[in-house]
């Protein structure tokens, strides 16, 4: 019988991509025998490295190519089912690795897609979803830090390709994606969780990779369209996002881009920070990226719980590559 890859796409080897004196050298995966199927679906199952036979792990229908897998956050591999994340969530204490999880996570699925769950809740994504939403339609399209997946379903083309390192809110992506009622524990306030239910619109043209946005498993100029909604204060380098974003868009390609500059310690490091739009602008300027569509408040809100949220205004910008545009190695 066959069995489908993970993604229509190549997955390319994140462990021995090298530059050389050929140029960028890429091995793809390939699909093991075995593991447990559902159709022709690899739900659990093992893709090894045609290149240097490096094994990666499928878990819940989702890929992990991380390049060292002791990355991949524990809570990942937790079982999601409400009742019994709220039980162990609630044990506590507050910082711990299931409560810290849980609390993330619900934030993420209430603030995404809580309106799906309850009318009566607002999605904090809306006004982020609607600019995603180009009116061309593209072939494919990619998301960066798609977290739980809300965006995904704005892109609008033939494949889109959503990467997180958070397998936990890939977990629950997919079977959201899918169209099947997710349970999901909501936080009420503290540690204590009630389970409601999020009822999406299928989306089989959706495809969802846990791996670093800056080490993305696929080849240059592969995708029409590039995503990536607050993202760039998440991660060590944002300078480095912006060329992974750049070398994985096709020539003429398209960039969204939506930030609240919301830096911490820890995650950016200081010296790569970027001092507000300008200093954006002025870096995809040298990319070679001409912007199409700027805003400077795009209101973003993360519900907490039941009595808190935070709410941001990011920038974002859409830019289109210019013939011009330098490839640059990241
Ligand atoms: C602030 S959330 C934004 C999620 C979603 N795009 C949105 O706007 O609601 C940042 C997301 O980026 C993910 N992330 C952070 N660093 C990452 C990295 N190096 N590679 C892939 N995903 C990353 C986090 O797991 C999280 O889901």
């Amino acid at each position: 019988m066959r069995v489908d890859l993970p993604t229509a796409l190549p997955l390319i080897c994140p462990a021995c991509r090298r530059h050389s004196d050929r140029g960028l050298d890429l091995s793809s995966l390939e699909l093991l025998p075995g593991g447990y199927l559902s159709g022709d679906e690899a739900l659990e199952g093992t893709l090894r490295c045609l290149g240097c036979g490096r094994l990666y792990p499928i878990i819940d229908g989702v890929p992990v190519l991380l390049r060292d897998l002791a990355q991949i956050e524990a809570f990942g591999l937790v079982s999601l089912e409400p009742e019994a994340l709220a039980l162990f969530a609630g044990a506590g204490p507050d910082g711990s690795m299931l409560a810290h999880g849980a609390e993330q996570l619900s934030t993420y699925l209430d603030s995404s897609w809580g309106d799906l769950a309850d009318p009566k809740l607002p999605c904090g994504f809306a006004a982020l979803a609607a600019r995603l939403a180009a009116p061309e339609r593209a072939a494919t399209a990619l998301e960066l830090g798609c977290g739980v997946g809300r965006g995904l379903l704005s892109l609008r083309a033939d494949l889109v390709v959503g990467v997180d390192q958070s397998l936990a809110a890939l977990r629950v992506a997919r079977r959201i994606l899918r169209g099947e009622p997710v349970r999901y524990a909501r936080r009420g306030s503290g540690r204590k969780y009630s389970g409601a239910i999020i009822t999406a619109p299928a989306a089989p043209h959706v495809q969802l990779i846990c791996a670093d946005a800056l080490n993305p498993p696929f080849a240059p100029a592969t995708f029409e369209r590039v995503a990536a909604m607050n993202l760039l204060d998440n991660v060590r380098s944002p300078r480095a996002l912006l060329h992974h974003l750049h070398q994985l868009a096709a020539p003429d390609g398209e960039l969204l881009l939506a930030t609240p500059y919301a830096w911490r310690d820890g995650i950016v490091e200081e010296g790569e920070r970027l001092d507000g739009p300008d200093a954006l602008r002025a870096e995809l300027a040298q990319l070679g990226w001409t912007e199409l569509a700027e805003e400077q408040r795009v209101p973003w809100t993360l519900r907490r719980d039941g009595r808190s949220s935070t709410g941001y205004d990011v920038h974002f910008v859409r830019a289109r590559r210019g013939p011009g545009g330098t490839h640059s190695q990241p």
